[in-house]
């Protein structure tokens, strides 16, 4: 099977392309492939036809968007609209990667796949309007949604600043942290989300949503705890509210993804511990 990966240079899309390395794989960075321009989307993939389209492209700078609206909606609606097309139009299966934010996030029980969304920030609206067009146009497609990516950092320039990456090197530097213990979610560790993509693929289960996050469910205080007690790190955290850290996107104060169609995940404590064994 021809599987084109696109946001190769990303945390998932890197992931993806190794998961799938049984295949012909063809990877494409923005250079290769500016997804928002419509154009070159429909004459390099309609002259590629590959079997499968893989989406790991996105715009994630979650409070940029606040001010940079247009951007986040040609990446994460426009070009999924267009992506969604020319599938339809080759026939290709068309995985598509969305996020926890889509949910307003006042469930404290989780999200399951068909719930209603009910998204607040510019990145997340952005998001959901890219669901909404794939659900719309799309014919042979999986959404997956995940919550609080890890994993090996994305090489690209735009790429995603890792959480556990970035709370490893602070505490690396100080005596004491302040981590926000609320928005409960489920973290996904890339590697396991790049597998469960592959099955979701090669058993040919029922297109429509899934969520594909690890299993278990924590805070950015609980999160960061782990990592520091398996890397050893003795820096104390302190767990604030979120408003110590005031922000221009509003995030969900709840949005666990509920995994209701697939096997469940390990959780996302084992799936820490392996990625920082590595
Ligand atoms: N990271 C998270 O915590 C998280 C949480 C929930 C959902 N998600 C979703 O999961 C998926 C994968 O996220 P990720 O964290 O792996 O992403 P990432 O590391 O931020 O990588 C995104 C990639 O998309 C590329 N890209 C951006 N605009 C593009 C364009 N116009 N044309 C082509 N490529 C473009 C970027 O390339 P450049 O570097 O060249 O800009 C970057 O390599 C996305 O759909 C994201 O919304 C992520």
């Amino acid at each position: 099977m021809k599987v084109l990966i696109l946001g190769s240079h990303g945390m998932l899309g890197q992931e993806l392309a190794k998961t799938f390395s049984n295949h012909i794989v063809i990877a494409w960075d923005r250079k290769d492939l500016d997804i928002t321009d419509k154009t070159q989307v429909f004459q390099k993939i309609a002259v590629l036809r590959p079997d499968i389209i893989l989406n790991a492209a996105a715009y994630n700078a979650v409070d940029k968007a606040e001010e940079d609206k247009d951007s986040a909606f040609a990446v994460n609606a426009e070009a999924v609209k267009h992506l969604a097309f020319v599938s339809k139009e080759i026939g290709a299966t068309f995985v598509h990667f969305s996020t926890d934010y889509v949910f307003e996030g006042i469930e404290k029980n989780g999200h399951k796949e068909g719930d209603a969304i009910n998204p607040q920030s510019v990145y997340a609206k952005s998001k959901a309007k890219g669901e909404e067009y794939l659900r719309e146009i799309g014919e042979k497609y999986y959404l997956i949604r995940l919550s609080r990516l890890f994993g090996k950092p994305g090489i690209g320039d735009g790429s995603k600043k890792s959480f556990v990456e970035a709370i490893l090197n602070l505490a690396a530097e100080k005596k004491e942290l302040e981590v926000v213990n609320e928005e409960l979610s489920s973290p996904t560790y890339a590697p396991d989300l790049a597998k469960i993509t592959k099955e979701i693929v090669a058993n040919k289960i029922p297109y429509g949503i899934y969520h594909g996050t690890n299993g278990g469910s924590c805070t950015w205080y609980e999160f960061a705890d782990e990592a520091l007690k398996l890397k050893n790190i003795s820096c104390k955290l302190i767990p604030v509210p979120a408003g110590r850290f005031p922000r221009p996107a509003q995030r969900p104060k709840y949005s666990i993804l509920l995994n209701t169609k697939l096997s469940p995940a390990r959780s996302w404590q084992e799936a820490l511990e392996e990625y920082l064994k590595i």
